[in-house]
């Protein structure tokens, strides 16, 4: 990439010159980076878009720029006409791609000074993460930064690339919208025209889509703007960026497969260092719940959950027996090498159990005892349900988790969905504990055949597991009278190192079904018809039958930076709280604004 010829005030870019430019006049401009004033000569490093170069004011060689040069300080914006020359023998700088040549400065002008600013640019010091957000604009000039945002545009310009040779057409649709159905609170914009009514910012263009495929544009894509005011994380901003796409005419295949190519051509081309798990794994809902506790599990590693309530229920212990006795599950993972853990370790792991809602967890440690060998006895056992455990209980309990002398199993007893969500959560500490995800990879997988529904017990409903427009199997349909939890809908996700990265689904395209489920959903008649008329008429002129998938473009480009949060790969992302801190949005509005929209505030707010 180079920026030569876009700007006049230079004809070369910092970051490109080496060795073949030697004798080579050139034109450069950028920020100062850093200055070194060495008695008689001044060195500068000067930073642009693609790099730094070490430039040279030599007052043997123009006293007047000597002079300038003595003025300019930290991210000062120059000019200098200079030419490119070997360094010295000896000042060479490997650590730096232009270190091996400097530029020598005949002319020079300072376009623009700086105030000092609040933090390093030039360097990767750790920096508060508000003082990097109130100042945004100098935050993107750490090259760090920059490379996180020259990867983003990377990744979606092949994506882009990637759907056109497969023939889809990129289709904007509204912002200003009316609020779908996603499952968080909407964004909602006053109408001035109409007064006391309101648009809602999209959640996701999900039904756009689906009307674009009765439209006929059978392959539609677009990295589109998603709003959603919930609860801002790591991996989740109050707005964010989905590829979005939708076909018609298809099945789970089709999707599934388009997507795992296209994600294996892009890591190739914009981070060939990294390596995929392919083809990319499909686990059912319920095998990803089972062995990782979770439907987004970290693939890169295996310590899978293992049941062990079988050999749990005969051994007399009372922890798991009244676990047992009240129909729930014993489970456990392996820690591989962990038997020496301390006091303190279990203790730190015992409060994220509790935290997750367990009792607590019973360990065995499977030491390994002086000069023994693979054979496991009852004195290399340490756990507090030793003594209620046999021998061999305790070899099958080992044998089903792979567990080896020297290993420690963490054990919890419990409701089902806890012990699940504990041990999922266990599994990601221990992994990240003994280092077992190997960072150079990035393991897709697709999760498949999930619930179609789920009983919501603070709603006291049925709610879509994705969303109202999933469609059911064709041979579960008759279970949605008598057994909606036996449904399973066409809906699949794809997780990458443990985040979820994309769902999507096969679509209902009847609009009686799409009634049915609606009123399963718990929606009224009359609220049908105002929330979801428009689709179910379209339903009713010729919808083709299809389906689609939406992938999160901040939480890919996380994973591909090695970032850990998706702030990091995003221009002016907002706070935890959901602010802008260089805008310092949001704000109050003027009296007039609020006169014209017919708005006012109440008092106690
Ligand atoms: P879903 O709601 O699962 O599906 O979203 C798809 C993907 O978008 C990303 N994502 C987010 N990223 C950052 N911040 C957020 N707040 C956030 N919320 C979601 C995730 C997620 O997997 N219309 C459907 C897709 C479809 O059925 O085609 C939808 O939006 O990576």
């Amino acid at each position: 990439m180079s920026l030569k010829g876009v700007i006049l005030l230079k004809n070369y870019s910092c970051g490109e010159l080496n060795k073949r430019h030697l004798g080579t006049e050139v034109s450069l401009a950028g920020w100062v980076d850093r200055r070194r004033d060495h008695g008689g000569l001044i060195f500068i490093d000067l930073r642009d878009r693609e790099g730094i170069v070490q430039v040279v004011f030599n007052p043997e060689v123009s006293p007047q720029c000597h002079e300038i040069a003595s003025q300019m300080r930290s991210e000062y914006v120059i000019r200098v006409v200079g030419m490119v020359t070997a360094r010295p023998k000896g000042t060479e700088n490997s650590k730096l791609a232009t270190g091996e040549i400097e530029v020598v400065i005949q002319d020079a002008e300072i376009l623009n000074p700086s105030l000092t600013p609040p933090f390093y640019i030039n360097e990767e010091t750790e920096v508060d993460e508000s003082l990097r957000l109130r100042y945004r604009y100098l935050d993107l000039r750490r090259p760090r930064m920059k490379q996180n945002l020259i990867l983003r545009y990377r990744v979606e310009r092949a994506i882009r690339n990637f759907l056109d040779s497969k023939g889809f057409i990129e289709v904007e649709t509204p912002i200003l919208i009316k609020s779908t159905p996603e499952g968080a609170r909407d964004y909602l914009v006053p109408s001035r025209r109409h007064l006391g009514s309101f648009y809602a910012l999209p959640q996701s263009p999900q039904q756009l889509k689906q009307l674009l495929m009765v439209a006929g544009v059978e392959k539609y894509f677009q990295l589109a703007r998603c709003f959603r005011d919930e609860d801002t994380r790591a991996d989740r901003q109050p707005e964010f960026t989905q590829l979005d796409l939708e076909m018609s005419f298809i099945d789970e295949e089709d999707i599934l497969g388009l997507v795992e190519e296209m994600l294996t051509s892009l890591v190739a081309a914009v981070k060939p260092g990294v390596k995929l798990l392919t083809p990319f794994p499909r686990l059912s809902y319920t095998e990803a719940m089972e062995n990782y506790g979770t439907d987004k599990p970290d693939l890169r590693f295996g310590m899978k959950i293992a049941d062990l309530t079988d050999i749990a229920q005969e051994s007399g212990f009372t922890i798991f027996e009244s676990a047992v006795a009240s129909g729930g599950k014993v489970k456990g993972i392996c820690a591989p090498g962990s038997a020496d853990y301390t006091h303190k370790q279990f203790d730190e792991l015992n409060q994220l159990a509790r935290g997750l809602g367990a009792g607590g967890i019973i360990t065995i440690s499977l030491s390994r005892a002086a000069g023994s060998r693979d054979e496991l006895t009852m004195e290399m056992v340490r756990s507090v349900a030793a003594k209620f455990l046999t021998l061999e209980q305790i070899k099958r309990m080992a044998s089903r988790l792979e567990a080896n002398p020297g290993d420690l199993l963490l054990i919890i007893a419990g409701k089902p969905e806890v012990v699940n969500l504990v041990l999922g959560e266990l599994r990601q500490e221990m992994g990240a504990r003994l280092k077992l995800a190997d960072p150079a990879q990035l393991a897709f997988g697709y999760i498949v055949n999930f619930p179609l529904l789920h009983w919501s017990k603070e709603m006291g409903r049925w709610e879509a597991e994705h969303h109202p427009f999933t469609m059911p199997r064709d041979e579960d349909i008759p279970l949605i009278d008598t057994a909606p939890e036996k449904v399973r809908g066409r809906h699949y996700d794809i997780v990458g190192n443990g985040y979820e990265i994309g769902g999507g689904s096969l679509r209902i395209y009847q609009a009686e079904l799409q009634r049915k489920i609606f009123r399963l959903l718990g929606y009224k008649d009359n609220e049908i018809e105002p929330l979801f008329g428009h689709l179910l008429e379209a339903f009713s002129y010729g919808a083709p039958p299809h389906g689609g998938i939406a992938l999160g473009i901040d939480r890919l480009v996380m994973l591909l930076a090695k970032e850990k949060t998706i702030r990091e790969v995003i221009a002016f992302p907002k706070t935890q709280e959901a602010t802008d801190l260089t805008f310092k949005a949001p704000s109050p509005i003027t009296e007039e604004q609020l006169a014209e929209l017919h708005l006012c505030l109440r008092e106690e707010d």
